[in-house]
């Protein structure tokens, strides 16, 4: 083959499940061809079953995958992402408006790069990425256990999670009525921060940050980096229009651990996530 060949095959699930499909697949597969799908879901005839050609984007991560060099076969790559919730009673919550867009970016792109990446996710509306191991995490609490047990077995850590910096000092257990009151306080108290907690003991590890900021960016930005012992630092102005909550695009300043800093022209999440992804390639490579 002069160049690699993707199949996405879409076909009946008979004709699929059919032995001799079956094994013109391995035949391909072992002469070199890749294959995305088929997905499982409505078929022509109806049917509930396998047989439906991969959505336009999991072909495009294929193609992306295929066609980038895996600079980090063998690393173990840990990614958090999304918002966290504390509960204030059966029925109500905190949380922020963190859409988990950028931390499953990232974890598609370490993937593509030959990562075994495992991600940590916050409760989020999008898809689980392909090729990636899940675990979700409901509270700050929750992601910390998480992140503090799984880390021993990475080389990386990006946390790209907005984990909430608050929690309820009292959940009630019962739905807290609203009586005959006008005003109702809520106390709350500071969750633990992970990033801080789990970069005391480094043990070699590349540790990446984020900062969310709504003035002071590089001030701030940098006084995380030092705190939090980060290797790198991704700090974002969220009352950029181009760089919200739920948007697919970013205006970020990277500032790294010489604090070093460089302001970046809006990008795609995607994008953001590459150039992440290949300064962790070039730090690793420095090690
Ligand atoms: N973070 C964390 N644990 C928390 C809160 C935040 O590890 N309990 C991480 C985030 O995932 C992010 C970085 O710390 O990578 C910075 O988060 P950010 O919300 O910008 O700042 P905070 O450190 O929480 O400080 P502040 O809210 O005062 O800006």
């Amino acid at each position: 083959m002069k160049a690699p060949a993707l199949i996405a095959p879409s076909m009946n699930c008979n004709m699929y499940n059919n032995l001799v499909v079956q094994d013109n697949i391995d035949k391909l597969t072992s002469r070199g061809c890749h294959f995305v799908g088929p997905q499982t879901g409505e078929l022509a005839c109806k049917r509930d079953d396998i047989g439906r050609l991969s959505s336009i984007d999991d072909i495009v991560e294929a193609i992306s995958d295929i066609l980038t060099a895996k600079a980090l076969t063998g690393k173990n790559v840990l990614v958090t992402a999304g918002p966290t919730i504390e509960e204030i009673d059966p029925v109500r919550f905190i949380s922020n408006h963190s859409s988990g867009k950028m931390g499953y970016a990232i974890a598609r792109s370490a993937k593509r790069y030959g990562a075994n990446v495992t991600l940590v996710s916050g409760p989020v509306a999008i898809n689980p990425p392909q090729g990636v191991t899940t675990a979700y995490a409901k509270t700050a609490d929750e992601m910390y256990s998480s992140v503090k047990s799984l880390l021993p077995d990475n080389d990386v850590l990006i946390m790209a999670a907005a984990c909430a910096d608050f929690t309820v000092e009292a959940y009630s257990k019962e739905k807290i009525k609203k009586g005959g009151k006008l005003n109702i306080t809520v106390n709350l108290k500071k969750t633990v921060d992970i990033l801080k907690e789990v970069s005391k003991d480094k043990d070699g590890k590349i540790i990446i940050g984020f900062a969310a900021e709504s003035g002071n960016l590089t001030e701030n930005a940098l006084k995380k980096l030092r705190e939090k012992r980060l290797d790198f630092i991704v700090a974002n102005d969220i009352t950029d229009p181009r760089a919200g909550f739920g948007i697919d695009t970013n205006v970020v300043t990277i500032i790294g651990s010489h604090e070093d800093v460089v302001h970046y022209d809006v990008m795609t999440k995607d994008a953001l996530a590459e150039k992440i992804i290949q300064k962790v390639v070039k730090l690793l490579g420095e090690k």
